[in-house]
């Protein structure tokens, strides 16, 4: 059994580790022990001090020692007392905003449960649901704290359902997937910051007494940061060290905060960002939070990255192309951008099909009125003088040449000049009253509306019927700034910024369930919206619009971190590089791509004979490996961030094969030769290492490791 109780104590247990909770004699819930597996009842971590400031509840007394303020918590509620971040708060009728949240009862279920109409880990061997429900007895508001338990996994998820089982309606200004305490120790966290077309990068910091946040207010997860993040210990390493992480599968505005309290313990709370949000909740309604992935891990981050990939490719991407091999595309965005016809694409097309490429899929461009991005967003019918024989007749004649066909969308989006903004005005987020913002000359669709929804699921189904199309790009390439909907009254305008990432996923899931074979790549310029929730729809994500081989060698590492490999869109583009006009060779840029879901985005027409052959043997070369790659265990090596070479490796589960990526940046005149220590092999197993022709023990190449720069050097 994952779950135990005994006296109004919790005890979860996965294979590595232990998370403990307690209802007190007060019935207060309290966080006592995430970390290490343990037999032992760890409540005897927890202090009560007597602290000046620090208010303590009317139940205990006389007693100074007993505080909110210094208790550690699992879901602590505003207004009672702890004067930390909290996970809810919430405006009583009578304008009061106290909440104290207490044991009411539990249950224990078999399975993992679900959440309508949100994202959210779905089975596992063996998993249980633990449901603690706490209540305010005043108010009658009760707050169910869910714990998905995936044992085999290392995985405990989290989110909580809050119900109004009062008379008259609360609005809810803050409800977060979860709060973690920690005792008192030294931490620092790693958040994942960046901008556009630079995603993902690793920040570590110390955590000093305050707070820090990572968070969004953009409607979208956002490139600036991820909702993921990690707190570890300062002596965490790749292979050592202490280490926790989280992951929330949601793609809207969200917010981590991380406060280093006043007698030095550490309080994570992560959710819904609560600046923008307020939530309506009427007698008998409930609101559901979205839900957090949780890991520890005792042995650094390699291993806690490798739950977080077991379980999002498993247990999160869903769909036939969860596990299958992806298809080889080749996009044709960077060859032509808005500048084709169709005798131009089947001329990439045909040479692609040439070399062994699987797919082609057609970016922008292909619809209504446009031929730059000024225009033509929302008439999702194709532009005829661009493709005189329409979507069907292109896409027929990419499959003649033995190649799928996949095709582009922006579906949130409208222009101005549209004619489906000139017939749908109000179907624009825009405040009544205001000129609109602007972003890349475009406005945002009201996704909050079920009118707007099925325009686009009618739109988007019928081009699916007509034509042969196995693949979608849905990108979003702008954020959200006025959180407005005209379909709301005012009382529920903080409603709108997550009822549109929920209108969004509506969206999503009946388009995937209409077309279940067909596979989806979500993309916001890139990756603004590289997030759990994105890939329980789409179980792969245009990492970067940084199509750069040495910058992607920092954006891939990144998003490593947390993200399986087969999540990553990664394309070979043409040199000079249209993002830092870079030249790299073509092997460098491919070594690079082969680390995630590989594809071409350059005319291959202008390749010289001898880099087509070289795609050719690339193409061979993947085909042989993305089984290997997306399945099995990566190992960072080598940090970009901190080095002129970066490495990395995949080790199969059999540890009978791995591929290692080395990559050095700049030419070192006059070098001695460089050694790599590889990880995650079978030390007894004689490796035959097929670009030296020789054979190494495991044990060799992980202590001593392999000598490298005789033959990666690239070409001058
Ligand atoms: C942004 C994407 O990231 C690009 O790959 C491309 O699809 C453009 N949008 C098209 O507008």
């Amino acid at each position: 059994m994952a779950i135990k109780i005994s006296n109004n104590s919790f005890y979860i247990e996965t294979k590595n580790t232990s998370y403990q909770i307690k209802a007190d004699k007060y019935g207060i819930l309290k966080h006592v022990w995430y970390g290490e597996k343990t037999g032992c009842d760890m409540d005897y971590i927890n202090e009560y001090p007597d602290v000046g400031f620090s208010g303590n509840i009317y139940d205990a007394g006389n007693d100074r020692t007993y505080s909110p303020d210094t208790l550690p918590q699992e879901y602590p509620a505003f207004g009672n007392g702890d004067y930390r971040i909290c996970a809810v708060s919430a405006v009583h009728n009578d304008g009061s905003c106290s909440l104290d949240l207490r044991f009411k009862k539990y249950e224990i279920k078999q399975g993992k449960y679900s959440i309508p109409g949100l994202p959210a880990v779905y089975s596992g061997e063996n998993a249980q649901t633990l449901e603690i429900t706490l209540e305010d007895k005043k108010s009658g508001l009760e707050v169910i704290l869910k714990y998905g338990v995936l044992p085999e996994l290392d995985v405990i998820t989290r989110s909580a359902v809050i119900r109004n089982n009062s008379e008259s309606p609360v609005t809810i200004k803050n409800a977060a997937s979860f709060c973690i305490d920690m005792p008192k120790d030294n931490y620092e966290s790693i958040f994942f910051t960046g901008r556009h077309a630079m995603e993902r990068t690793p920040q570590r910091q110390a955590i000093l007494q305050g707070i820090q946040e990572s968070s969004s207010v953009r409607g979208t997860s956002s490139h600036q940061q991820n909702p993921s993040f990690i707190i570890c210990s300062p002596d965490c390493n790749e292979d050592n060290g202490r280490c926790f992480g989280a992951a929330l599968m949601y793609s809207g505005s969200f917010s981590t905060r991380i406060e280093l309290d006043h007698v030095g313990q550490l309080r994570a709370v992560c959710g819904i960002n609560p600046e923008l949000f307020s939530w309506q909740l009427n007698s008998g309604e409930e609101f559901y939070t979205p839900e957090a992935i949780l890991a520890f891990s005792a042995n650094g981050l390699a291993a806690l990255s490798h739950i977080f990939h077991t379980v999002i490719r498993n247990n999160v991407c869903r769909g036939n192309y969860k596990l299958a091999q992806r298809p080889v595309l080749i996009n044709n965005w960077e060859a032509t951008y808005f500048d084709f016809n169709e005798e131009k694409l089947l001329k990439i097309a045909r040479e692609a099909a040439k070399l062994g490429v699987d797919m082609f899929v057609l970016d922008d461009g292909w619809f209504g009125k446009r031929d730059s991005d000024f225009s033509g967003l929302g008439d999702w019918y194709a532009n005829t003088n661009k493709l005189e024989n329409g979507l069907s007749g292109l896409a027929d004649k990419i499959n003649a040449l033995g190649m799928k066909f996949g095709l582009w969308f922006e579906p949130e989006m409208v222009s101005e000049d549209s004619d489906l903004y000139r017939s749908h005005p109000d179907w624009a987020i825009v405040i009544p009253g205001r000129k609109p913002i602007r972003g890349r000359y475009q406005l945002v669709l009201d996704m909050t509306r079920s009118d707007v929804r099925d325009y686009l699921f009618d739109t988007i189904s019928s081009i699916l019927k007509n034509a042969n199309i196995s693949y979608i790009k849905w990108d979003m390439n702008r954020s959200i700034t006025e959180c407005y909907s005209k379909a709301f009254p005012k009382e529920q305008q903080g409603e709108v910024m997550h009822r549109y990432i929920l209108g969004v996923y509506d969206l999503y899931e009946r388009l995937i369930n209409e077309f279940p074979k067909i596979l989806f790549e979500s993309c916001s310029s890139g990756g603004g919206r590289f997030d759990p929730g994105m890939l329980y729809y789409a179980p792969q994500a245009w990492a970067s619009d940084d199509s750069d081989a040495i910058e992607r060698l920092k954006i891939q590492y990144g998003t490593s971190m947390v993200y399986p490999i087969s999540s990553i869109g990664a394309h070979v583009s043409e040199i000079v590089n249209q993002q830092v006009f870079r030249n790299t060779p073509i092997e460098t840029r491919a070594n690079v791509a082969y680390f995630g879901a590989f594809g071409y985005e350059l005319d291959l027409n202008e390749l010289t004979e001898l880099e087509k052959q070289k795609v050719k043997e690339q193409v061979e070369f993947i085909k042989q490996y993305r089984e290997l790659i997306h399945k099995g265990k990566f190992y960072r090596l080598q940090s970009p961030f901190e080095n002129n070479i970066t490495a990395w490796m995949v080790v199969s589960d059999d540890k009978k094969e791995a591929i290692v990526g080395w990559y050095k940046v700049l030419n070192d005149v006059n070098e001695s030769f460089k050694r790599i220590k590889l990880k995650g092999l079978n030390e007894n197993l004689n490796y035959y290492i097929e670009q030296k022709g020789e054979y190494h023990y495991g044990d060799e190449l992980m202590n001593l490791g392999m000598i490298t720069s005789d033959y990666a050097v690239g070409d001058p």
